[in-house]
């Protein structure tokens, strides 16, 4: 292949998203130091998504500062996030595929996918403080960060085969690897609603706190998660995120390496020709 047309199949590098642009996607971003808190802010609409909500979120994940550490993933007013906008499916949707070319409603829905990916990179640890309606795509969301505070009044369902679709905004994976195959299959096709108490128990939130006791909650597991050193928690999130894809052999051998990287950088070891 010509070097002209590598450069051209390689993709534009992500410009950060204006005040502007965040506030048309219905988002909110405010970096205090080592923490970026996105905010998703339409509570009009119980913060329902749309393609540009998904889109802009990849762009800020792949234009955050350097120095972030923690990212806390929140939802303006009574909930977090009701899901897809249902305007979406109406006609007022932004270019909505009917899915007749596959290829290209293939690559539509894998740039909206990047909205999710994103908050798995190990530079930082993702944290989503819900609270009220967590549904379908913002479900998703929250199933897409590292780990998942909870209000004691939130409400967590998969709606999507309600609605004759699939989740596809990344939820399937963690959720099956959090509740198992079966609970996954019955919280999907009966799109029951899960309350906290019980997202608790099958390991969807990991704590859940008072509702008037949200952002303090998340102030102090942000505060803890600060107080690792930063190369450490980088590795260790990447060595278990990697953990269930790999074999018994193959993690231990991730932990060497990535322990190896530690003891070099902590006690200044020299690489061995
Ligand atoms: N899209 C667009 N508008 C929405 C919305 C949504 N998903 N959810 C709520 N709203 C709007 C309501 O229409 C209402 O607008 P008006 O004030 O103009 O009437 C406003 O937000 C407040 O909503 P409610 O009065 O219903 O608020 P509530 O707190 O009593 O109930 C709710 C909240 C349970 C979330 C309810 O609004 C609801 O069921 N919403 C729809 C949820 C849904 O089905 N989402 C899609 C899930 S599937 C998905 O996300 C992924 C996918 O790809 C398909």
């Amino acid at each position: 292949m010509a070097d002209a047309e590598i450069t051209q199949a390689r993709p534009e590098p992500a410009s950060a998203p204006t005040a502007d642009e965040l506030a048309a996607a219905g988002l909110r971003l405010e970096v205090d130091g080592a923490v970026a808190t996105v905010t998703l802010d339409r509570p009009e609409r119980r913060n329902a998504m749309t393609f540009t909500t998904w889109r802009t979120l990849a762009r800020v994940g792949a234009t955050l500062p350097e120095q972030i550490r923690v990212v806390v993933l929140r939802g303006e007013g009574p909930s977090f996030s009701a899901g897809i906008d249902l305007g979406m499916f109406s006609g007022g949707g932004e270019g909505f595929s009917d899915g007749a070319d596959a290829e290209a409603t293939d690559a539509f829905i894998a740039d909206l996918q990047r909205g999710y990916t994103w908050l798995r990179d190990p530079r930082f640890v993702t944290v989503a403080a819900v609270q009220g309606h967590v549904i379908g795509g913002g479900f998703q969301l929250a199933l897409a960060c590292d780990i998942r505070i909870a209000a004691d009044d939130a409400r967590f369902c998969m709606k999507e085969p309600a609605l004759g679709l699939v989740p596809d905004l990344t939820g399937t994976k963690p959720l099956v690897e959090i509740v198992g195959v079966n609970r996954a299959l019955e919280l999907c096709l009966t799109a029951r609603t899960v309350g906290a108490e019980e997202a608790a128990r099958l390991g969807i939130a990991e704590t859940v706190v008072p509702r008037e006791g949200l952002d303090a909650a998340v102030g102090e597991l942000v505060a803890a998660l600060l107080a690792v050193n930063p190369g450490a928690a980088v590795a260790t999130k990447r060595l278990l995120w990697e953990a269930s894809e790999n074999t018994l052999e193959q993690q231990c051998a991730a932990e060497r390496r990535e322990q190896i990287g530690r003891l070099r950088e902590m006690f200044g070891g020299q690489k061995q020709s």
